[in-house]
């Protein structure tokens, strides 16, 4: 398959812009529309009834989706879910249930860590999934059910459109486990299914907030250090944040869950640090904003990403990126768009290989 930039500058930037289409068109392939269910594709049909725990192992951003998922497993589906990053998986020896679940999550489906994990799994009689992007790929020849994302080629190293897209195929395994499982009721469902088709929607309304942004990112690339922080499922979203900004603008960042801060990162923070909160106006929110305004008493420079609500009940920020308001369960998918765009944009300005950042490689395939 042959793609150009088209009218971008970027691989990234074009791969960023797509994913209100490409999300789409992956939920389309997991709900019946009609009927406003899940539905898995063909071939892919599993039953979530009978297992007693779930694993899920990934690398990097793959990673990252899957800690999401562990939050919609654990919620709509009473579904106990260990996860580990994959080169690490094995060594912790962690017990597996012959016959149980393990779920494998990889855009280029060649990742040798996330292979070497499932073939583990598959030695100790685990059945395998595979949240896959490229359905040639050895992961998904291994596999034993494929859920496939459609994100299409992703040349960027840096992952967005398969992330967004993996988040959604995992969505819907979550809600249809909650079915299975009979956790969630026929109308929990529908609400849970119409949250999510309004995703795409969502999405490209967050892509509006592009031209804001690229101000921001001056600002960004002045930083040695920034924070990503979030709560619940913006936890992971705050974790791929930093990760972004770090492969491609090669500004030092981390991820911390808001509640830890005190516990040690907060030492970081003075007025050169930008502390990027992610904090969606839901029951954390509050909890969350309690973390932000120990950060302002320390001088640190707040950009906080919410929405509306949020921004009316948030203290003084050094800039707020309003989203649209989204149900609580489907905001990781729309969070994840703004972290792209600041990485990206601070990426720009300041002259880096962006699509081809140094050291890294699209697919990682050796351990
Ligand atoms: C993401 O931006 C990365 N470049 C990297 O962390 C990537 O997600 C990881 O190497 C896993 O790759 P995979 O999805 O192809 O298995």
């Amino acid at each position: 398959v042959v793609v150009d930039k088209g009218q971008y500058r970027h691989f990234m930037a074009k791969e960023i812009a797509e994913q209100p289409e490409v999300v789409g068109h992956t939920l389309t392939r997991f709900v019946d529309m009609t009927s406003g269910r899940i539905s898995l594709p063909a071939g892919a049909d599993f039953d979530f009834s009978r297992l007693d725990r779930l694993a899920i192992s990934a690398c990097g951003t793959a990673y990252y989706a899957g800690l999401v998922a562990r939050y919609w497993f654990e919620k709509f589906a009473r579904l106990p879910v260990d996860i580990d990053i994959a080169s690490e998986f094995r060594y912790r020896e962690p017990p597996l249930t012959p016959g149980g679940l393990a779920l494998m999550i990889s855009q280029s489906g060649e990742t040798a860590d996330t292979l070497a994990t499932l073939r583990h799994c598959r030695a100790q009689g685990m059945k395998i999934g595979a949240v896959v992007n490229v359905p040639t790929s050895t992961i998904a020849r291994e596999a034993d059910v494929v859920f496939p994302t459609t994100a299409g080629v992703e040349v960027g190293v840096a992952s967005t459109k398969a992330f967004t897209c993996q988040l959604a195929v995992l969505a819907a395994l979550a809600i249809k486990a909650g079915r299975d499982r009979k956790v969630l009721s026929e109308a929990d469902e529908a609400r849970l299914v119409a949250s999510l088709i309004e995703v795409p929607r969502l999405m490209a309304e967050t892509l509006h907030l592009e031209p804001e942004i690229e101000k921001l990112a001056s600002a960004f690339a002045k930083a040695q250090d920034v924070l990503y922080l979030g709560r619940g499922t913006s936890y992971p979203i705050a974790l791929e944040g930093a990760l972004k900004l770090k492969e491609i603008s090669y500004i030092h960042a981390e991820g911390y869950a808001a509640g830890e801060l005190k516990h040690g990162p907060i030492a970081l923070v003075d007025e050169n640090v930008p502390v990027v909160v992610l904090a969606p106006f839901d029951v954390l929110f509050e909890k969350t904003a309690s973390n932000m305004q120990e950060v302002a008493a320390r001088g640190g420079k707040i950009v906080l990403i919410t929405d509306a609500e949020g921004a009316a009940h948030a203290g003084e920020t050094f800039a707020t990126l309003v989203v649209p308001k989204a149900y609580a369960f489907v905001s990781p998918l729309i969070y994840a768009v703004p972290i792209q765009l600041l990485a990206y944009h601070t990426a720009v300005f300041m002259g880096t290989d962006v699509d081809q950042p140094r050291n890294l490689a699209k697919s990682v395939t050796v351990e």
